[in-house]
């Protein structure tokens, strides 16, 4: 390759770089938008002429890649917190005293910034080049979303001037009128709508195909940094500033003030100004200013001491309740819901409303016809506050408690202050365990949202689970605005879905308070769906992660006749019962793919350790470098620890090891 190519390239994609920054984090763009194109034609053309020379962060790249089968799991380099909140100005007052008394009577200067309401992320730097983002997941692991990140355009793959590593903490949010575009074509489509720019903005991070969350105009914004104390900054307001002018998205707004005078000042200037801010801003964030004062304030289990939210007053609607439906859960909770007249909320309309349950209806006294006080109170789901009673119509009368399922008709038990409906043959609890078993989440059936199961099932396709896996072409094509392309992708997703993992399968047989993870961990240890459906209670409560609570649930949902029934039918549909050598290499995602430097003196040889780590997906490597994910550290560790530090590689403790790996034998 000629020297003058490789010179082009740099050239060109400093160009685009350069645009993008103009663009995407400063809106201030220096060229028209048809000279932009030109350069990036020029840039995507090259690199289509000379794919050797790609930099795998060029701003081309930004479109997405092949999708992924399941995001990983990664332990995050340091636990990634939440904040405490508080809607009273009282509470914040209390909250700056005790900061005071924390620093032992040192003043402090605090910097408010906007709160944004998205999701919380944290990306990683080396060498200036955007190598890792993950989400928060419980704080201590979360998913690998790197693929989905590369394609925010505000966030660029590379960045001149950063120091050799560094993890910025931010939010990842879907601008508001974008929201709005989002869900108007959504609502064309007859897809389901997304409740708010958040609730959106996190079921795109949630997609495996990244090419699909490049088409959606996600945004970013730092405000933090995983380890300040390794960093030459030493403010809050030095750190914004800094993010700026690194060229990264940063608070344009922020203020510094001394005292709960002034504090309260900024924080009520924040309320007037918030409306005018691309993303959606619940609150204001409150944070010791100087990042020595904040280590000496340390934190607790889930928040800092040095920050904290102040929330502002969720919005209120009035609006009137034309209807009450019911719907009723997978397990046959009935959950009455309220119809309302459409109503601009928070930023998003809002047209139905949870009432929870009727013990509820009949405390607020609400009633069909009623002026209603709705609220989101940073739920997805709206809330019914209160009734307006100087609306009340007079011909109004108190809400009848169902005495019979309202969907199939059957019985209804009362459970506390729920009502449940006990039919095993209830078309609402079919809907609702079909739609949780195709969801993304369990079996992931393409194709397979609320309106196709309801479709399949009012047609009386499916009655049982398993004969959604004898539909045939000819039926579905009767069904509603079903054309030939759909009946096939449908047919074609249920038949993929025969050889998912076995975790999946046992996720989406729904049974009561087993989650994705339990289910992880049931299918590496009983390896087949047989062994689990016979295991007792002691058995399964060898498992991580399974109580005796849910253990029982287990063992009851296999005793049940519907389920004696469903399993060998589903057997013999040919879906997969068994724990794959992945699946069981996986131990969670924890240790598959990942690297091991093992250094010191352990517990067992290191034969022993070298064993446990390939077992479980893992492998061990000699010497520390970037690449390496954990170095496994015993006593009386030497050089090798040492340059572990130096590197910011994860050091564990053998114990933390036996924790990472479960406390199975890994036979
Ligand atoms: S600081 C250890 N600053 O709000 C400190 N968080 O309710 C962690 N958030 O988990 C967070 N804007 O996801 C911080 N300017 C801001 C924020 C912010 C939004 C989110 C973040 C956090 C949540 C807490």
């Amino acid at each position: 390759m000629s020297n003058s190519s490789t010179q082009h390239y740099a050239h060109l994609l400093k160009q685009v770089r350069h645009h993008d920054l103009l663009y995407y984090v400063q809106a201030q763009p220096e060229i028209s938008d048809a000279a932009y194109d030109r350069l990036y034609r020029e840039l995507s053309d090259f690199e289509k002429a000379h794919p050797q020379l790609i930099d795998e962060n060029s701003p081309t790249r930004k479109v997405g890649g092949a999708p992924l089968d399941s995001f990983r799991t990664v332990p995050h380099t340091v636990r990634m917190q939440s904040l405490n909140n508080t809607y009273s100005e009282n509470e914040l007052t209390d909250f700056l005293t005790r900061v005071t008394k924390g620093l032992a009577g040192q003043e402090a200067t605090f910097a408010i910034e906007p709160k944004i309401d998205g999701l919380a992320v944290t990306v990683r730097f080396l060498d200036g080049h955007l190598v890792q983002g993950l989400t928060r997941g419980d704080g201590d692991r979360g998913d690998d979303i790197t693929e989905n990140l590369k394609t925010i355009r505000n966030l660029p793959l590379f960045v001149r001037g950063l120091p050799k590593t560094i993890e910025f903490r931010g939010e990842v949010y879907l601008p508001e009128p974008a929201f709005a575009a989002l869900n108007h074509a959504r609502q064309k489509k007859g897809e389901a709508l997304f409740a708010n720019p958040r609730n959106a903005a996190a079921g795109t991070l949630k997609l495996l195909d990244s090419r699909e969350v490049a088409q959606r105009p996600l945004a970013v914004v730092f405000y933090g940094l995983a380890q300040p104390e390794t960093s030459s900054l030493t403010t809050q307001d030095a750190l914004h500033q800094q993010i700026l002018q690194w060229g990264l998205p940063g608070h344009t707004w922020f203020r510094l003030a001394d005292g709960p005078g002034k504090v309260l000042q900024a924080i009520h200037t924040l309320d007037r100004d918030r409306t005018k801010f691309p993303f959606a801003t619940d609150g204001a964030v409150i944070k010791v200013n100087r990042f020595d004062q904040q280590r000496v304030l340390l934190s607790t289990e889930k928040a800092p001491r040095w920050a904290i939210a102040y929330k502002y007053t969720p919005e209120q609607a009035e609006t009137r309740l034309h209807a009450i439906t019911f719907q009723v859960g997978r397990s046959g909770v009935i959950t009455p819901v309220a119809e309302l007249d459409p109503v601009l909320l928070s930023g998003s309309t809002v047209s139905r409303a949870t009432l929870h349950n009727f013990e509820e209806i009949a405390r607020k006294d609400i009633r069909v016809g009623d002026y209603v006080n709705i609220e989101k109170a940073g739920e997805v789901i709206p809330a019914v506050l209160s009734v307006n009673l100087q609306k009340r119509p007079t011909s109004s009368r108190p809400i009848a408690v169902p005495r019979h399922c309202p969907v199939c008709g059957g019985p209804l038990s009362k459970e506390e202050v729920f009502l449940r409906c006990t039919s095993r043959d209830c078309v609402g609890q079919l809907k609702r365990r079909l739609q949780h078993f195709a969801s993304r989440g369990a079996m992931d059936i393409e194709g397979m949202g609320e309106a196709m199961v309801g479709q399949l099932v009012d047609a009386d396709l499916v009655q049982h689970l398993d004969q959604l896996y004898a539909v045939t072409e000819e039926q579905l094509t009767h069904l509603d605005r079903m054309g030939e392309k759909s009946a096939t992708n449908l047919l074609q997703g249920i038949a993929a879905s025969k050889s998912r993992p076995l975790w999946r399968l046992i996720f989406g047989l729904g049974i009561p308070q087993v989650g994705a993870v339990s289910s992880e961990s049931l299918a590496r240890h009983f390896t087949t769906l047989e062994k689990l459906s016979s295991a007792t209670v002691a058995e399964l409560t060898q498992v991580n992660d399974v109580g005796p609570k849910v253990a029982e649930e287990i063992v009851s949902f296999f005793q049940e006749r519907s389920t004696q029934r469903l399993l060998p039918a589903l057997r013999k549909a040919g879906l997969n019962f068994t724990a794959q050598k992945e699946e069981l290499a996986m131990r969670g995602g924890v240790l598959a793919g990942k690297k091991f430097v093992i250094t010191g003196t352990l517990s067992q040889s290191r034969e022993e350790f070298v064993r446990q780590i390939q077992t479980h997906g893992g492998s061990v490597v000699g010497s520390v470098s970037p690449k390496t994910d954990f170095v496994l550290a015993g006593e009386e560790a030497g050089s090798k620890l040492t340059k572990a530090r130096s590197l910011q590689v994860r050091v564990i403790t053998e114990k933390e090891f036996v924790k990472l790996v479960g406390t199975e034998s890994p036979e």
